[in-house]
């Protein structure tokens, strides 16, 4: 077919229209990025803008925890992030419990996660939240699979961290203790959610697939919510480039794998399985759908995330913290006996100073640093603090360990003994809307006894059987001094924790 060819005028006027849509797209959207990025010019968003308070503070939660510390209410705005940030153990009780529906996770917050936990119970508010919730506690309260993970736990530390550590003792060599414990904190997780094994922690330390795109996966949608605004990584979800889209196939590999454990689990059986996965799958009947598989997936994915970073980490910090102070290490010894048989259960409940040193070390290096929630509908807060419907409110755990108005002037110490205050020297739990670590009010942690029995075990097992002295730059911090971590969901130390083990 003859194109009929346009006169000269008429394609200047189609050439100058085109020129013209292009340049009123451009416009709107600078136009919608002026009006949803807030501009503001105060000391504390140029210091966030320009990166300036790195030259004075390691992590930007020691920024955060210095203005909160000067701050009279203990809270503080960050404009060009629409974000309160609060330290004050009120504001902290009236948003997790007292007006805990006014203040759920958000659609802002739900976005971030979406992608990698779906509508799992770590990122779902509501009917939805509720009835995960209930089936979740109800599942990890029954002694049956109490007694599971228990198991689980003790196998683990006695036939692979054990023995990687003596490993390592007896040929002289340098291990990463933060990369040990992710493996181990991994298989225990996995073994406990899905009741299988990926024998991450074996001696010829494998890579895990899994394991590996569930770290690109929570470092990328980590960093989602580090930007200034969500237009950028939307923007960039919606082209597909850059780090959304590794983050997509990261995603897209944990989909995989984890619809093959639980095809594996649907063939093995799981009437009378003790494995999460199992309960969880007994719990949906018999009669199985495409949207109960959708269901399973996030709900684990939701509990590989809450069980394997966090007592990794706090285990991390607590070695670090350990070869800085021998003389706690020597107390946690004395106190759990030393001789080549594991301790019980009942044994390590009963042991007091660990505890207290579990918890000492989880104030000031709290695995989950921060929280945000959103503020449904205008409120004030009890410090007198007006916080706008529809914006974020972050309290900071990490900051509210270095508070001198809730701990003290000697904040900074490492000091288990400030938790022994009840009879005869007995640990004394610090109310949790002051010690949020583990969250508090309703959606408090449903792991905390499991976690705590998990690190107990550990950690009495390995200050039993040798000392952990700290190599590389981490080792020459003061006593309590805070390494640099990575920017992250969970927090990790900036360049592991090389170690050399000795036996004791
Ligand atoms: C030292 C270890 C741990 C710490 C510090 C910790 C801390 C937390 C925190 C801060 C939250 C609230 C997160 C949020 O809502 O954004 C949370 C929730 C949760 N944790 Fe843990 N956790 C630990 C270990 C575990 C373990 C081992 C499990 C599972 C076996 C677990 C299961 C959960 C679940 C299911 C939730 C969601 C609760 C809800 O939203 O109702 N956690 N945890």
């Amino acid at each position: 077919m003859d194109s009929v060819e346009l006169p000269w005028g008429a394609r200047c006027a189609a050439l100058a229209f085109f020129g013209f849509s292009l340049c009123m797209a451009a416009l709107s959207v600078v136009l919608l990025l002026v009006r949803r990025w807030p501009w503001c010019s105060c000391h504390v968003c140029r210091a966030y803008l320009t990166r300036s308070w790195a030259r004075d503070f390691t992590n930007l939660g020691d920024w955060y925890a210095h203005l909160l510390r000067q701050s009279p209410t203990g809270t503080v705005h960050v404009h060009v992030l629409g974000c309160t940030v609060t330290a004050n153990p009120a504001n902290v009780e009236y948003m997790l419990k007292t007006r805990f529906d006014n203040f759920p996770k958000g659609k802002p917050f739900a976005a971030l996660l979406g992608d990698l936990l779906g509508n799992g119970i770590f990122n779902v508010d509501g009917a939805a939240w509720r009835h995960q919730r209930k089936m979740a506690s109800l599942e990890l309260g029954s002694v049956a699979v109490r007694s599971y993970a228990y198991k689980i736990v003790a196998q683990e530390v006695e036939t692979r961290l054990m023995p990687v550590l003596a490993d390592a003792a007896d040929r002289g060599t340098v291990l990463d203790l933060q990369d040990v414990f992710r493996r181990f904190a991994f298989d225990t997780i996995c073994k406990i959610s899905f009741g299988l094994d990926p024998a991450c922690l074996d001696r010829e330390m494998p890579m895990s697939e899994l394991a590996n795109a569930f770290d690109t996966a929570s470092r990328l949608s980590a960093m989602r919510g580090a930007a200034a605004s969500p237009l950028l990584w939307k923007m960039k979800r919606l082209l597909n480039i850059g780090s959304e889209r590794e983050l997509k196939k990261a995603i897209k590999l944990i989909d995989e794998l984890a619809a093959a454990m639980i095809r594996e689990r649907q063939k093995m059986g799981f009437a009378n399985s003790h494995d999460l996965l199992s309960r969880f799958m007994a719990s949906t009947g018999d009669a199985h759908s495409a949207g109960d598989d959708k269901f399973l997936r996030d709900i684990v994915v939701s509990f590989l995330l809450a069980g394997r970073d966090t007592v990794s980490s706090a285990l991390s910090t607590l070695f670090m913290v350990l070869s800085k102070n021998p003389d706690v290490a020597a107390a946690m010894r004395a106190e759990a006996g030393v001789g080549e048989k594991p301790v019980t259960y009942e044994h390590l409940k009963g042991l007091q100073y660990t505890h207290a040193v579990l918890y000492e070390n989880m104030r000031m290096f709290p695995p989950v640093q921060f929280d945000s929630k959103f503020c449904a509908a205008a409120d004030v807060l009890p410090d007198g603090t007006y916080v706008e419907g529809d914006a974020r409110v972050m309290y900071h755990p990490y900051a509210m360990g270095r508070m001198p108005r809730i701990w003290g002037a000697d904040y900074d110490q490492f000091r288990p003994e400030r938790w022994l205050t009840g009879p005869g020297g007995a640990f004394v739990p610090e109310s949790l809307y002051k010690y949020p670590v583990f969250q508090a009010g309703l959606r408090v942690c449903i792991g905390k006894e499991l976690a705590v029995t998990e690190m107990k075990a550990v950690s009495v097992a390995v200050v039993r059987a040798f000392d952990v002295e700290l190599v590389g730059e981490n080792a020459q911090s003061g006593a309590a001094g805070a390494p640099k971590f990575v920017p992250g969901l969970t927090a990790s130390i900036s360049g592991g924790l090389p170690v050399r083990v000795r036996r004791v």
